[in-house]
């Protein structure tokens, strides 16, 4: 089940205390790449996950670095394209940028203009939500484009709930392992 997924990796997942500032205890998702049978459910979680919006949304955007490593298989499994959004200065092309503030510091994202189709239903995939200034930023960006695109849900692999990072997400959101 879902619930045996979440709580398999639970156990897998490695944290490091003060990482990289004091005060915030990283959370670190290639802990559990690293582990073959945490890397065989994760895929399982990312298929179950693209399984589950099949005909509800029309692309999946992946921010980098980490939501590159779950956003395609979510796409291929929900029959949509997938899209990154990198840091700034990486994409080739028309490219609508945003800056934005972070748990540890300043930084700022673009997405290619052409990239999503007029009145799309995007679903953002990242490996983390903590603050929510990242996905915030991600759905600021999305809106930007105009044409009519909707984010219509978030999906994470961890939340820290203790952050409220949700509260600054608009559409909703859902999550494999929360920590309180
Ligand atoms: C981490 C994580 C999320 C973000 C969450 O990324 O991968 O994207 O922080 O934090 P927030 O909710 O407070 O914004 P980071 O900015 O460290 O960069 P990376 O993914 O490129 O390593
Ligand atoms: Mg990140």
């Amino acid at each position: 089940s879902d619930q045996d997924l979440s709580d398999a990796l639970r156990a897998k997942l490695k944290s490091y205390p003060d990482f990289p500032k004091p005060g915030i205890n990283f959370l670190d998702v290639f802990s559990l790449y690293a582990d073959l049978e945490g890397s065989q459910i994760l895929n399982e979680v990312f298929i179950r996950k693209g399984r589950s919006v099949i005909g509800q949304i029309d692309v999946v955007v992946g921010l980098d670095a980490r939501g590159f490593l779950m956003g395609p298989i979510i796409a291929r499994e929900a029959n949509v394209p997938f899209v990154p959004v990198r840091k700034s200065g990486k994409l080739p092309g028309l490219t609508v940028g945003t800056a934005y503030s972070l748990e540890y510091g300043e930084a700022s994202v673009e997405i290619q203009k052409d990239a999503i189709p007029e009145k799309a239903r995007v679903l953002i995939v990242d490996d983390l939500l903590a603050t929510g200034g990242t996905l915030n930023a991600a759905a600021t960006l999305i809106s930007k484009l105009g044409l009519g695109i909707t984010v219509t849900e978030c999906f994470v692999l961890m939340e820290l709930a203790f952050l409220k990072g949700r509260d600054k997400i608009t559409s909703k959101v859902s999550c494999t392992l929360s920590f309180d």
